[in-house]
């Protein structure tokens, strides 16, 4: 792994540049989100509303208004609070450079757990090219490096397959079913818990990509 990580009192591991990491849809790395990304991240998600709705916690107001490029500001500004206290790692994913999606490492539990979940979304022209694959592997080993965290989980429902198998790529464990966990899409939705612990990386995720040919390094 490449990448710049400063140790800062609570947050360890933040900012980050991680990656590059190339895969069949371009060179992906991961950075924190800018003020700037207000227009691309809105332009992005007015046009994929009905491909990541149906996979996204139910919110207040309309599609329309939380992804507005003037609901960034507030987004970007919780995002950046939630990093500088060290409850969380919010990145956005980039390909050949262009803004492609987001992977959020939330709820960050230190002390005896040393735990999070992470969350990731891709846009819809990226799908399918490993982008989140990679997105997974450079947050998880940094998670397991300069965080100093233990454990990931991640939450996703079993009609989601193309993310059930990001995740089964990424060696995370299925670990049970979550009944009615989630209000997603109006509707209180099962989903399965996936974890993964540093013990079943000793060579690092990326590395493990990297050695069955899904990933190179640049
Ligand atoms: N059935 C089974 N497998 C599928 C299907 C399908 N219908 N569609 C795609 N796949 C496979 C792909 O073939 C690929 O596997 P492979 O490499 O073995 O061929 C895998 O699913 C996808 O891997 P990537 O290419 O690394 O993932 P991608 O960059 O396409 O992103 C993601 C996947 C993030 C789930 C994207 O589809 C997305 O953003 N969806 C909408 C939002 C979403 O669902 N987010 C995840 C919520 S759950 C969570 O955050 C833990």
């Amino acid at each position: 792994m490449q990448g710049a990580a400063l140790d800062r009192g609570r947050s360890p591991g933040w900012p980050a540049l991680l990656g590059p990491l190339v895969v069949p849809a371009g060179v992906v790395t991961l950075r924190p989100p800018k003020l700037r990304d207000g227009s691309v991240w809105s332009m992005c998600r007015l046009r994929d509303r009905n491909y990541l709705q149906r996979w996204e916690p139910t919110s207040m107001g309309t599609w329309e208004s939380r992804n507005a490029k003037l609901a960034w500001p507030a987004q970007w500004s919780a995002l950046r609070s939630i990093a500088r206290r060290g409850d969380g790692l919010p990145f956005v994913i980039t390909v050949d450079g262009v803004f492609a999606g987001q992977l959020t490492v939330g709820n960050v539990v230190r002390g005896a757990l040393r735990s999070a979940w992470v969350g990731y979304w891709v846009t819809e022209q990226r799908a399918g090219g490993g982008v989140a694959t990679a997105a997974v592997a450079l947050a998880v080993d940094h998670c397991f490096g300069p965080v100093g965290l233990h454990r990931l989980e991640a939450t996703v429902r079993p009609e989601n397959e193309p993310s059930v198998r990001v995740l089964e790529k990424s060696g995370f464990r299925r670990e049970g079913l979550f009944e009615r966990y989630l209000d997603v899409a109006g509707a209180w939705r099962d989903h399965y818990v996936y974890g993964t612990t540093v013990e079943d990386h000793p060579e690092g995720l990326v590395s493990e990509l990297v050695r069955s040919g899904r990933a190179r390094r640049s």
